[in-house]
């Protein structure tokens, strides 16, 4: 029996009485109506009126089998029965070790399939993940006798909300306001951002002429190159050329600066590869993972580094060489157990496969909003699909996923684009009705 509908509205005031959002403007938090979700189950989220909506971002584009899955429920009851968290500060405990061993096992190859990944350090969310980056690119430098306090990114960016990753960030209504209490960084122009009709590959070109003569002015004191590969997802999924990608690891090794590519978003299957930069045939220096990495279930991040950058760090204790960054819940062991229950099952299902699927079925039912009158762009890779509209209103994005939730189906905007990226194993029926209700939602609005 679903509960009386007045619970949703009384857990909204209990909510506005004592709880602060993230992103969220509170003055008028509460006349969005906003869900209060109860359950989950595969790909669906029930709200706490009974009402089953389909989780068409995956839960902020972490799920990656779906909610409450067998395999995954149990993994984490089993460590719940062996202990919940204990240190990984001078101790150690088997799914940590377990899930690093795994993760290197799928790390990317290069052309000659040599992984060049060998250590993995943990950290909780995508940001903290990109911090502890960040800052192993600057004591890099360092250590191999270098001042380097540059950090390069592009414009369009989004590596997460801490203070190093806001500094290596490049949206404005994000990031502007902490631009006075930042590291030193320098933008450069993203592949991703194209003049209209030009070809992805003659803006890589431009793209890859602009961070060359950059690199070329201050590649020197630059201890990094941080990329989100092939598509900038919370810039509204603006994907780009891969030769740009390659170009990244050739100015980063020509200038001994550091590439590092922040796998956050694209990471884990969404691209249709199990990484995205697989798709340039290239390996960083630094790969950071997070959001799909526990299938959804628990915050859980890592930095993969080469042998050589992790070298680095090897010496005397008086050397203070020592990478002196870590969180009290580094690699909880309940957020490991299900990071590596989701990647095992992730190789014996094929899901990375079945993603490539959903990402081709994904395009031929979108394929009519290429001609709509107000669609701008739809853009995708893989799974990760961003529909650009035309403002008709104020929040034309907000308007259309309001519409698309009144039709069953959970979208979340980025300005005036749709962001889809569904469960990685979403089944063809559920697939039809997400593109269906996004298609009539934006034919509704506008
Ligand atoms: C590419 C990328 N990096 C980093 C982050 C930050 O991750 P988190 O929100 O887990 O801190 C995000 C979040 O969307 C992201 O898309």
């Amino acid at each position: 029996m679903p509960p009386s509908s007045v619970t949703s509205g009384s857990w909204r005031s209990r909510d506005a009485a004592a709880v602060w959002h993230p992103f969220t403007q509170h003055a008028s938090w509460l006349d969005d109506k906003p869900l209060v979700i109860d359950r989950a189950d595969g790909p669906w989220l029930f709200d706490s009126d009974g009402v089953r909506y389909l989780d068409g971002v995956s839960s902020l584009w972490v799920t990656t089998f779906g909610h409450r899955v067998p395999e995954l429920d149990a993994a984490v009851r089993d460590q719940l029965a062996k202990a919940a968290h204990s240190t990984f500060l001078g101790a150690t405990h088997a799914p940590g070790i377990e899930l690093a061993e795994q993760l290197l096992s799928v790390a990317p190859r290069d052309a000659e399939s040599v992984s060049e990944l060998a250590k993995v350090f943990y950290a909780g969310d995508g940001s903290s993940a990109v911090e502890a980056a960040l800052k192993m690119a600057y004591q890099y430098g360092a250590q191999s006798g270098h001042n380097r306090p540059l950090f390069v990114h592009l414009s369009q960016a989004y590596h997460g909300d801490t203070l190093g990753a806001v500094s290596v960030g490049g949206i404005e209504l994000f990031h502007a306001t902490y631009r006075p209490i930042l590291l030193r960084a320098l933008t450069t122009g993203s592949p991703g951002v194209r003049a209209p009709g030009q070809s992805p590959q003659a803006r890589a070109v431009e793209a890859i002429d602009e961070l060359s003569a950059l690199m070329a002015e201050r590649g020197s004191e630059v201890c990094t190159i941080i990329v989100e590969p092939m598509i900038q997802g919370a810039a509204g999924m603006l994907t780009y050329d891969a030769a740009y990608l390659r170009a990244c690891r050739r100015l980063a090794d020509e200038y001994g600066a550091l590439l590092i590519c922040d796998e956050v978003a694209a990471g884990i299957g969404r691209t249709g590869r199990m990484w995205a930069c697989e798709h340039a045939g290239i390996v960083p220096d630094l790969l950071i993972c997070g959001k799909g990495l526990t299938g959804g279930y628990l915050p859980l991040s890592a930095v993969l580094a080469t042998q050589a950058v992790y070298d680095a760090f090897l010496g005397p204790a008086s050397e203070n060489r020592t990478f002196f960054h870590g969180h009290t819940y580094t690699a909880n062991p309940l957020s490991c157990a299900a990071a590596l229950a989701n990647l095992r099952l992730m190789a014996e299902r094929n899901l990375v496969g079945q993603a490539a699927q959903l990402g081709e079925r994904l395009g031929t039912l979108l394929a009519p909003l290429g001609s709509h009158p107000s669609v701008v762009e739809v853009r995708r890779l893989g799974t990760m699909t961003g529909i650009e509209l035309r403002s008709v209103t104020e929040r034309t994005g907000f308007a259309v996923c309001q519409a698309a939730q009144a039709r069953g189906v959970l979208l979340r905007p980025l300005g005036d684009v749709v962001i889809l990226m569904p469960p990685l194993a979403l089944a063809q029926a559920e697939t039809e009705l997400l593109a269906n209700a996004v298609i009539a939602a934006i034919n509704d609005v506008t």
